[in-house]
């Protein structure tokens, strides 16, 4: 059993695309420049929002961050969107989701420009992404594949299943999966809160991806020997011995599943670390205005 390590791969990513940078900076052009609008104070976006803002630097980009109270108004965030759309010195930028109720999370997505949606939320993008057209690639489904490539598994007409079908993972990694593509050409099958028999459709996978956000559903019964386990889960689970007061719960029961897999990416430390490393790629992207 090879355990996959997203710290690791994240950290030479982000080694790779400083180098990138410097040579950008070197030719004269501008440092890429990513912009964060968060509002609130949800502690897993502050936490989230920070680990961008770090990964920046880490990358040599600029960084922004514009903070809102609660109760920003809608309008208030939609002219904030049309001052970044416009602003040539931001290459890309992101709002924070959750959003507060009263604010139509929808009505933002599609107010970015999508030159500049380095989330890969947009409509346009997601399009684009499905039809195997260039475009910001969200950042979840971006990170899985790319640690499928740098471990060399064989995705080519193997049976994945992912568990999930939610916009942000399930439904944009099970279109990558099936794309006549490396990594993927993998025949999909997705699951979700209505399927029958989902412990015999997990048996014949090849490729379990885990997406549902339910702590340890994936069982050793559920595995194939052999199986490649991507477990995306991040529940917090109370936890008085830590801290923080929790920790982070993936979808797999780990203890049980991985003596049975090739390859298993374990939380926290697997798919985590790279879907800001995936941020980071597509903010590249945007400073090179390689999608247009
Ligand atoms: N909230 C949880 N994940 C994400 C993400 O990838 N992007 C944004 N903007 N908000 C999130």
């Amino acid at each position: 059993m090879t355990l996959i390590d997203g710290k690791k791969v994240a950290d030479t990513i982000k080694e790779e695309i400083a180098a990138e940078v410097e040579k950008m900076v070197a030719e004269g052009k501008k440092r890429p420049h990513l912009a964060a609008v968060l509002v609130g104070h949800d502690g897993g976006s502050e936490t989230y929002v920070a680990n961008k803002v770090r990964s920046c630097e880490q990358c040599g980009f600029t960084s922004t961050l514009i903070r809102f109270e609660d109760d920003v108004t809608e309008e208030k965030l939609l002219e904030v969107i049309k001052q970044l759309n416009e602003d040539s010195d931001v290459d890309g930028f992101i709002v924070q989701l959750p959003l507060p109720k009263h604010i139509s999370e929808q009505k933002i997505i599609e107010a970015i420009d999508y030159r500049k949606d380095v989330d890969g939320f947009h409509p346009v993008n997601v399009g684009r992404m499905s039809i195997g057209l260039p475009c910001f690639v969200s950042a979840t489904p971006a990170g899985i594949l790319e640690l499928l490539a740098r471990y060399a598994i064989d995705t080519k007409g193997r049976r994945c299943v992912v568990l999930g079908r939610s916009n942000i993972v399930g439904k944009p990694v099970a279109t990558l999966m099936m794309q006549k593509h490396t990594p993927g050409d993998a025949t999909v099958t997705v699951c979700h809160s209505a399927t029958q028999n989902i412990k015999e459709i997990c048996r014949e996978a090849d490729i379990i991806i885990a997406a549902l956000g339910r702590p340890g559903f994936v069982t050793a019964d559920m595995v194939k020997q052999g199986a490649v386990i991507i477990d995306v889960g991040t529940t917090r689970v109370p936890d008085a011995s830590r801290k923080s007061g929790f920790r982070l719960c993936g979808d797999v029961d780990f203890a049980n599943v991985a003596p049975l897999c090739s390859f298993i990416t374990p939380v926290p430390g697997g798919v985590g670390p790279m879907t800001i490393c995936s941020l980071m790629k597509n903010t590249l992207l945007a400073g090179q205005h390689a999608i247009y």
